[in-house]
């Protein structure tokens, strides 16, 4: 990014398009877009996701963009920018707190993944595919910490040090390297014996299937996915040039971070299958999926550099998001409280340090603290995706339907690209964002109090 007038500015559309997949790809395409759609209904929940992320994907990411671009500004400065009032400002705030509190858990992963990584370096490819490596790890709170803060450092030595074209570079070469080796681990691992029933499981939707679930986690991973309604596009679309054709960089965007996300599904799904005969146990297996399939396929490829090269990859594609999370706050506390970069860096970390501390801890010592029957990981998880996230994409589709209007968001989008899917846009925003939203919220939190059964 080059600094003009003390606020940062991507040097064109490749730095956007380089950020905006940055921040898109991570754990959330390869941890947790296979276990969920191993969960809820294989091909079902990935129909179910492409038509969401084509539509209302889509719209959010590039309204998201327009809105940032419009006003220059991170996601409060954007409200209040447009409107006034207590509601805009809200508005605006939830957007920029949620970062905040996904921050510390997907830390604590990518702790899980800088464990296998080291496991990869140090004890070879059978200990790591062992039955007790995932749970035993788990059970040892220091290890967890340990790996968690490992991650966490990384990931803050990049915002205080400011070396983001540094890790742009590096993403430019790890990318493609990342959905090159991926589609290795893809092809050997749809070959194994009894894999095809697991292809056949993921890529054929059977509608038996199909749930308000299967709608609900899809919907949520989409956004989570696609790092919408997280402030994160608002602040990137304030970076960005008013030349840029933000409907071309919001497809690639879109298609990469899907392909990732399919690739990612065809390496775990099938592995599933070919190692445990796809039991609705081994199915649902939930976050420890990707941890415990994985490892066994690549053990059976015969060799820890395998496993090695692909914890590095992902670690990487992890780096680029969790950087792209924190950077978002620390740009809001910048921006809303004056504060200096650094003095926002040293508050985002010491409350990535205690909550990510929390969520690691709550897979031993405080495991008997289960809110709502969840571990904390998986409660930060529910409440960021499931509570926080629709209304924080909420807030968005009001502010525009309210405050800004249909028209100028045309119009600014339209000021850069021919905005070829026009009719999708003011469809989704018209007639379907808030009833899809409001059915998500409502649905995940009767759910969540056990008062349905979805
Ligand atoms: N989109 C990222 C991923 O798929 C995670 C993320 C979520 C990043 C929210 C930024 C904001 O891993």
């Amino acid at each position: 990014m080059e600094k003009n007038n003390g606020r940062g500015s991507f040097s064109g559309k490749l730095g956007y398009v380089l950020a905006t997949a940055g921040s898109a790809v991570g754990l959330g395409n390869i941890w947790r877009f296979p276990y969920l759609a191993a969960k809820y209904g294989g091909g079902a929940f990935l129909l179910v996701y492409i038509v969401l992320a084509l539509t209302f994907g889509y719209t959010m990411i590039l309204s998201e963009t327009a809105l940032g671009r419009m006003t220059g500004k991170s996601p409060v400065g954007a409200f209040t920018t447009l409107g006034k009032g207590r509601a805009v400002r809200a508005g605006g705030w939830i957007n920029a707190i949620i970062p905040m509190l996904i921050v510390p858990y997907y830390s604590v992963i990518g702790g899980w993944v800088v464990r296998y990584l080291w496991g990869y370096l140090t004890s070879g490819a059978a200990a790591m595919a062992s039955d007790d490596m995932f749970t035993g790890f788990l059970a040892s709170p220091w290890a967890v910490e340990v790996c968690f803060l490992v991650f966490a450092a990384m990931t803050m030595l990049v915002i205080f040090g400011g070396v983001q074209n540094g890790i742009e570079k590096v993403s430019r070469i790890m990318m493609p390297l990342l959905a090159v080796l991926t589609l290795v681990v893809v092809g050997f691992s749809v070959t194994r014996p009894g894999a095809l029933a697991g292809v056949k499981y993921f890529l054929v939707p059977d509608f038996k299937r199909l749930s308000l679930m299967t709608v609900v986690s899809a919907l949520g991973q989409m956004f989570y996915s696609l790092s919408i309604a997280m402030g994160i596009l608002i602040t990137f679309g304030s970076y960005t040039k008013p030349d840029v054709d933000i409907e071309q960089t919001t497809g690639q965007v879109e298609i990469f971070d899907t392909a990732i996300a399919i690739l990612a599904g065809l390496m775990v799904i099938p592995a599933v299958f070919a190692f445990s005969g796809g039991d609705t146990a081994a199915l649902n297996k939930g976050p420890a999926l990707m941890f415990v399939t994985l490892p066994k396929v690549f053990e059976s490829m015969g060799g820890a550099w395998i496993g090695l090269l692909f914890f590095l990859l992902v670690l990487m594609a992890a780096l680029t998001s969790s950087v792209s999370l924190a950077e978002s706050v620390c740009a809001t506390f910048e921006d809303e409280l004056h504060w200096s970069r650094p003095r926002a860096a040293a508050l985002v970390s010491v409350i990535l340090a205690a909550l990510g501390s929390l969520s690691c801890l709550g897979f031993n010592t405080l495991n008997h603290i289960a809110p709502m029957g969840m571990d904390i990981l998986s409660f930060f998880d529910f409440l960021t995706n499931s509570v926080m996230m629709p209304i924080a994409a909420a807030a968005i589709c009001l502010l525009i339907l309210r405050v800004v209007g249909l028209k100028e968001m045309e119009a600014e989008i339209s000021r850069s690209s021919r905005f070829k899917r026009r009719k999708v846009y003011r469809f989704v925003l018209r007639y379907l964002s808030l009833a899809l939203l409001a059915v998500i919220l409502i649905s995940s939190i009767l759910d969540a109090f056990g008062m349905i059964s979805i």
